[in-house]
């Protein structure tokens, strides 16, 4: 059996297919509201290959002159994020162990040639929240490893469905996407792969 790092959960088919279709219905309906975009690499201004948006009240973006960071409105349309679905929060209330509620949920698409390097999530305030992720559609190769670049790294395949919990001592973990299995699943019409993070952002003020 693999051997996850301290602190990795994988769920593999958390969301039932039924499930899987009605969180669809709800990410299509943040896309039309919030379309997907290229993101940009800090300084470089390299596209990166994975597509983006979010929902919630901030949203992970990046782009060559401001680098890494969340705010509150989509950086194409100006406008502000549409609201975090009921869904994802109830997902969220049953996965994170965590008091409050996520602020942000990045929304990721990968066509079959995409991928996503191996990084830290570590733009939060408040890493005592866990990320949660959901995966739809194709499967891909992910990696996680340790709190260091130079960790060992472990991999395994995420399906449609399947979520992956990164708190407490692997809050922190190194993690990518090494590639995708085009043709693996036939959630999305036309193929590709969707993850969603969950994320609280900012330290919640004091009971
Ligand atoms: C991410 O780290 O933002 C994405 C991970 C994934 O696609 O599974
Ligand atoms: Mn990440």
């Amino acid at each position: 059996m693999l051997v996850l790092p301290e602190g990795i959960r994988h769920m593999p088919g958390y969301l039932d297919p039924a499930a899987q279709d009605a969180l669809l219905a709800d990410i299509r309906a943040v896309v039309a509201e919030a379309p997907l975009y290229v993101p940009t690499m800090p300084k470089t201004g390299k596209p990166m290959s994975v597509r983006m948006t979010n929902c919630g009240s901030l949203g992970w973006v990046t782009d060559r002159d401001r680098g890494y960071r969340y705010q509150a409105t989509h950086p194409v349309t100006g406008r502000p994020w549409p609201a975090m679905p009921e869904r994802l929060l109830a997902v969220w209330r049953a996965l994170s162990d965590y008091p409050h509620p996520p602020e942000a949920c990045l929304v990721n698409f990968y066509t079959a040639e995409a991928k996503m390097g191996l990084h830290q999530d570590r733009d939060e305030q408040d890493f005592d929240a866990p990320v949660v992720s959901l995966s739809l559609g194709d499967a891909c190769l992910f990696r996680v490893g340790e709190n260091t670049r130079q960790g060992n790294t472990v991999s395994f395949r995420l399906e449609s469905g399947d979520a992956v919990i990164l708190g407490g001592e692997g809050r922190l973990a190194f993690h990518g996407v090494d590639r995708i299995y085009p043709e693996t699943s036939t959630l999305l019409k036309n193929g590709g792969r969707i993850n969603l993070t969950l994320r609280r952002v900012t330290r919640p003020a004091a009971a």
